[in-house]
């Protein structure tokens, strides 16, 4: 009895994976040019607000808020395990030239955009391609065009594992994009908006039930992640409440990044029994003021959640 129902599993396992085909297009037969422009947003999305590289290279988490190894930059390597909230190992790949140098410009903004690798593979979105897919046409494409100048590093990455159902569930998670349209900058809500979702605001500071954020607690904070230095950290409130945001003044909120924008400042050791933080403070510290503003600018018009978070939830 038993056998057969385990034979019966494995089958419609089997046909499970069949019939979940990837719903995206081949991807696109485009070329983008590498003007100067494109370069300088490309950088500064991929270094400054999008965390391409926070992701993407290796991080020393002897140090505040887990700073980029030098020589690892773009090369990948970090895991995402079960400590860290993933169902699985997830290792970031490689996305200097020395891996990408053979993919199209088409098939780097399809696995950005769509989340689908070069040979077909869905990507599990701890890369935050939803996001991404917002974005517009020639952000992404200022971003490919960067991505083509990193240093070539080789690093070869183990293969995910990811557990059961999410191996197979992942297939229904890549999606067609749909490119958004960066607003005006006057436009401070709309243009606010396009920047949070760039910098990945909301993948940490709303909680998260069976990989999915739990609805009316966008922004609420209170999703805990272990550090792989030790301890666990929770994401803050970052809404208009009591117990969020609400009592800090933009110059305060701009403040607290910029004034971690200076080379010391990633480079402070944690003292013994310090748990680290995962919230890439020095990374985003390199943001724009203005873009910094916008972005509480959007927080402040977020419906307020009441929802007292405990830090550091172990001491
Ligand atoms: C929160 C971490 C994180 C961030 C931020 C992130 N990525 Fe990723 N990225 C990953 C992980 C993890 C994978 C692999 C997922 C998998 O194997 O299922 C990946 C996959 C990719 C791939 C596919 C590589 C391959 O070999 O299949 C590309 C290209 C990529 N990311 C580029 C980017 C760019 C460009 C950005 C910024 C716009 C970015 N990533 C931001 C974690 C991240
Ligand atoms: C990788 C996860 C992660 C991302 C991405 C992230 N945060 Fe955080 N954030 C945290 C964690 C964890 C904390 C609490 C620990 C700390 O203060 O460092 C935090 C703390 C904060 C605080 C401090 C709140 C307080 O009460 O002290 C603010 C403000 C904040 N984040 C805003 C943002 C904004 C704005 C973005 C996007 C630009 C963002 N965060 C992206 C994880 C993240």
């Amino acid at each position: 009895m038993r056998i057969i129902v385990s034979i019966g599993l494995i089958i419609s396992l089997v046909s499970c994976s069949l019939v979940l085909p990837i719903k995206v297009d081949p991807a696109e037969d485009i070329q983008i040019e590498g003007t100067p422009e494109r370069l300088a947003r490309g950088e500064y999305l991929v270094e400054q607000v999008s965390g391409c590289t926070d992701c993407h290279s290796q991080r020393d988490w002897s140090l505040f808020t887990a700073p980029v190894k030098s020589g690892t930059h773009g090369a990948g390597g970090e895991l995402f395990n079960e400590d860290a909230g993933a169902p699985g190992n997830i290792y970031t790949p490689n996305i200097t030239p020395a891996a990408l140098g053979s993919w199209s410009d088409g098939e780097i903004v399809r696995a950005i955009v769509c989340g689908v690798s070069r040979d077909g593979t869905p990507l599990f979105p701890i890369m935050p391609y939803p996001n991404y897919a917002h974005m517009s046409k020639e952000d992404i494409y200022s971003m490919v065009a960067y991505l083509r100048t990193l240093e070539p590093i080789e690093n070869n990455i183990p293969k995910r594992k990811l557990n059961f159902p999410l191996n197979l569930i992942v297939r229904t998670m890549p999606k067609q994009a749909e490119f958004g349209v960066l607003p005006y900058p006057s436009d401070r809500i709309a243009y606010g908006k396009y920047m949070t979702i760039a910098a990945g605001c909301a993948d940490c500071h709303t909680p998260m039930e069976k990989g999915r954020p739990v609805k009316g607690m966008e922004f609420a904070g209170g999703f805990t992640m272990g550090m792989p230095s030790g301890g666990q950290v929770s994401s803050a409130n970052i809404t208009p409440h009591e117990t969020g945001i609400k009592n800090w003044t933009r110059r305060g909120f701009i403040q607290r990044f910029k004034a971690l924008d200076n080379e010391a400042a990633s480079r402070v050791p944690l003292v013994k029994g310090q748990i680290n933080t995962i919230m890439p403070w020095t990374y985003y510290a390199k943001m724009d003021s203005s873009d910094l503003g916008a972005i509480y600018d959007y927080l402040m018009s977020v419906p307020a959640v009441d929802n007292k978070v405990i830090i550091y939830p172990e001491m």
